[in-house]
């Protein structure tokens, strides 16, 4: 999984070079697949359930699955970034959100307040630790600067299947067999706040992928791959 974590975030790290105002979001598609492909790996998402491009790439008020195409970025906008790559039979899945260009102050605390949220659930991450607590700990993040936290989407386990139990949502649930899930040393997760500036409801267009937010509000969205070590967590998906 370290080898499919590896490929993820070198991928990341190369778009964020490349991502600047007036390319089109399948340029950034059509880079991560030839990178994961010379690095004898695979797109993961490519033809999951159907969907139809390698990456997801949403833009602004698109809040994840957004499919990549002709559409240009243009200063001041927020891309989301989410990659999966299957390697040696194992996955691994990230995301990161970036600036193009110069963006606004709101974008930018929108941008720091989902990394930070997604920084402070990892550090939840240990033998014993009830799923509960990180679910807890990025809404608390997210909600004490007045941002909301999507509902409809949640991160998951992760291994020789890309989605694997238990679900991870980012807010407290009050259900029994979600707060009864103890992590333990081998389980692997993937960890994918998605922050909204307005309300956290989401709506799907019409191409049957692209979630966006209800009142068009911009979205942001980290996530990465961390295994459960004996003595505290290693995340997968960095260099
Ligand atoms: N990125 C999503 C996740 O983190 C999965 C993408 S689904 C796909 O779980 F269909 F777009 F591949
Ligand atoms: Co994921």
């Amino acid at each position: 999984m370290r080898s499919a974590g590896r490929i993820v975030a070198d991928v990341i790290k190369m778009l964020e070079k490349l991502v600047r105002p007036e390319m089109t979001t399948l340029a950034l598609d059509e880079a991560a697949d030839k990178f994961i492909r010379d690095n004898d790996a695979e797109p993961a998402f490519k033809g999951y359930r159907g969907y139809p491009a390698n990456i997801c790439v949403s833009v602004n008020e698109e809040v994840v699955h957004g499919i990549p195409g002709a559409r240009r970025l243009k200063d001041g906008d927020i891309v989301s970034i989410d990659i999966g790559v299957h390697c040696k039979n194992y996955y691994a899945d990230a995301a990161v959100t970036l600036p193009v260009g110069k963006i606004s102050k709101e974008a930018q605390r929108l941008i720091e307040v989902t990394r930070r949220a997604l920084e402070n659930a990892i550090d939840k991450i240990y033998p014993g630790a009830k799923l509960s607590e990180i679910s807890g700990t990025v809404q608390q993040t997210v909600e004490k600067e007045g941002f909301s936290v999507v509902r409809d989407f949640v991160g998951h386990g992760i291994g020789q299947v890309m989605h694997e139990d238990p679900q991870i949502p980012n807010y407290l649930m009050d259900t029994d067999d979600y707060t009864e899930v103890v992590l333990k040393p081998g389980m692997v997760l993937a960890i994918e706040p998605m922050v909204n500036l307005g309300t956290y409801a989401v709506e799907t267009l019409s191409n049957g992928w692209t979630v966006v937010t209800k009142d068009r509000r911009l979205s942001a969205h980290f996530e990465h791959t961390i295994a459960v070590m004996e003595n505290g967590n290693q995340v997968l998906t960095i260099p």
